[in-house]
């Protein structure tokens, strides 16, 4: 029987790309928007309403998928968006808005989903973290609060739900080109003080986007970890997405000299 695979965020960026490719790698895919009506004429697989920050779209999604499918073998949790911003120039509403997406939306699905895995007793839970996930970079405070969230809580989760042969893994990208960039928020309470910080920060942040991959290593990692009946917790992707987090882990001093003399470059 066709292995079904529910993907959050399908309507553009690493989702549409990974439900694409399982679709055509002959899964049974339903995605998900918050708008399906934009996409779906132009989609293969079903895609369905769900608002991850609505606790009423994330019940009425939860209903009407299960009278969709029989059975759901993976969840791919990759809905989310990018809060760019100095931490003291993003306003607590804004921040809070992040981790009501990033981190609080995956976990209200999670759990919306969880009774039918456990009656299962199978299923695979995946999410796309970030290498903002593993380290921390100025200008993305919020965002990476929001995926260290997500490693921690996926983390614990491991443990408990392999009790019931339900694996739980996550990929941790770095920057690639999506619609990221063009659908992020930025932090909206401007404070002088910060201005030439800011611009430098700025122009080093824009200059890492343009220099971004093509997003098909993330698309192989996921169709891997679909496919892999016992895969490992955290898969970086994308360059630099081991070496970072090492250096940092081994000598936080010697990271920070190197992003600080990075940023530094683009000094006026
Ligand atoms: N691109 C990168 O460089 C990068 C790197 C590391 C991690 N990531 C992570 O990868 C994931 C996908 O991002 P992307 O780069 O593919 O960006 P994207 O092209 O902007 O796609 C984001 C997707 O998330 C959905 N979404 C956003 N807010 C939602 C909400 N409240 N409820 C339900 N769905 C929502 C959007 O669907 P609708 O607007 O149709 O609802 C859209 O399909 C995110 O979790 C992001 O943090 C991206």
């Amino acid at each position: 029987m066709k292995q079904t695979i529910l993907v959050t965020g399908a309507s553009s960026g690493f989702g549409l790309l990974i439900a694409n490719k399982l679709h055509q790698s002959g899964y049974h895919v339903i995605g998900t928007s918050r708008n399906p009506e934009k996409s779906q004429s132009s989609l293969p697989f079903k895609i369905l309403t769900l608002d991850i920050t609505d606790d009423n779209s994330i019940k009425s999604f939860g209903k009407q998928l299960f009278t969709e499918i029989k059975q759901l073998d993976v969840l791919i949790n990759n809905a989310g968006f990018y809060l760019s911003g100095l931490g003291e120039e993003t306003t607590i509403e804004q921040g809070k808005k992040q981790l009501e997406t990033n981190f609080w939306g995956t976990v209200k699905l999670t759990n919306e989903l969880l009774p039918y895995f456990r009656k299962q007793r199978f299923g695979k839970i995946i999410t796309v973290g970030s290498i903002m996930g593993l380290i921390s970079l100025p200008g993305g405070a919020y965002y990476a609060a929001s995926k260290h969230a997500l490693e921690g809580y996926f983390r614990a989760l491991r443990f408990e739900l392999n009790e019931f042969n339900i694996k739980v893994s996550m990929v941790e990208p770095v920057g690639f080109k999506t619609n990221i960039v063009t659908n992020s928020i930025v932090a909206e309470n401007k404070i002088s003080d910060y201005d030439a910080y800011r611009t430098k920060l700025e122009d080093y942040t824009k200059d890492l986007f343009t220099k971004s991959e093509e997003p098909t290593a993330v698309v192989e990692t996921l169709l891997k970890l679909v496919e892999n009946e016992n895969p490992n917790f955290n898969h970086p992707v994308g360059k630099g997405s081991t070496l970072f987090p090492a250096i940092q882990y081994f000598s936080f001093k010697t990271f920070e000299n190197a992003i600080t003399k990075n940023i530094n470059k683009f000094k006026k």
